[in-house]
């Protein structure tokens, strides 16, 4: 079945979404930080920021399948096991990403709203989440800032992480999230 894991790989739906969300993050991060080619209030600049609210959006949308991919079954074991610390680290890093990619979209769209503007998602305008108010909106605009860092050091170290256990212990951790890839080491 393409929603639960078997005991050597995760399911071809957590796979799918691991890197499909893999490929938005590096969208929505680009979106923002090459905001700056534009002008500001050129049509340019309003599609770059709209396509960072989107996909930002998309992220906390798919991140509530993959918890339900992930609650259906145990994750596969890691062969050779690595240490109890390691283990505990692994499940401390997979819990801050979780937080990290449902909080910060949604301090985003907390941003847009307080700012007195709607969001737009696929043609779809949602509402704001709260009043106008624009001291807040700079206040969560900074909370959003720091947890857009905090996500470039915790998804850095993932990665490091995973190219570490394939290349150096060469254990099965990096396999078990590969599409089309043998699951054993
Ligand atoms: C996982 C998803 C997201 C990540 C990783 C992310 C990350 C970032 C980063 C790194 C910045 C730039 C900070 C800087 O300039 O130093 C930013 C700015 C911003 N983001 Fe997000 N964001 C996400 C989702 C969203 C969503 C869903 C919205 C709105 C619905 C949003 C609204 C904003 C706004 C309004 C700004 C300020 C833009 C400006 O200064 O013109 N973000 N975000």
């Amino acid at each position: 079945m393409p929603w639960k894991n078997s005991d050597t790989r995760y399911s071809t739906m957590s796979i799918a979404l691991h890197w499909v969300m893999v490929v938005l993050l590096a969208v929505v991060y680009a979106c923002i930080e090459f905001r700056g080619v534009f002008p500001k209030g050129s049509g340019g600049r309003a599609l770059i920021v709209e396509m960072h609210f989107m996909f930002g959006l998309t992220i906390f949308v798919l991140v509530w399948l993959r918890l339900f991919a992930r609650a259906l079954g145990v994750a596969p074991k890691i062969v050779p096991a690595p240490p109890p610390w390691q283990a505990a680290l692994a499940t401390l890093m997979h819990v801050a990403l979780y937080v990290f990619m449902i909080g910060t979209p949604v301090l985003g769209w907390l941003i847009v709203s307080a700012q007195g503007h709607s969001v737009m998602f696929y043609g779809i305008e949602l509402p704001p989440l709260i009043g106008e108010n624009k001291d807040l909106a700079k206040q969560i605009k900074e909370w959003h800032e720091l947890s857009g860092t905090v996500g470039y050091w915790l998804i850095g170290l993932h990665a490091l992480a995973g190219i570490y256990h394939h290349y150096i212990v060469r254990d099965n951790t990096a396999l078990r999230m590969m599409p089309g890839k043998r699951a054993t080491p």
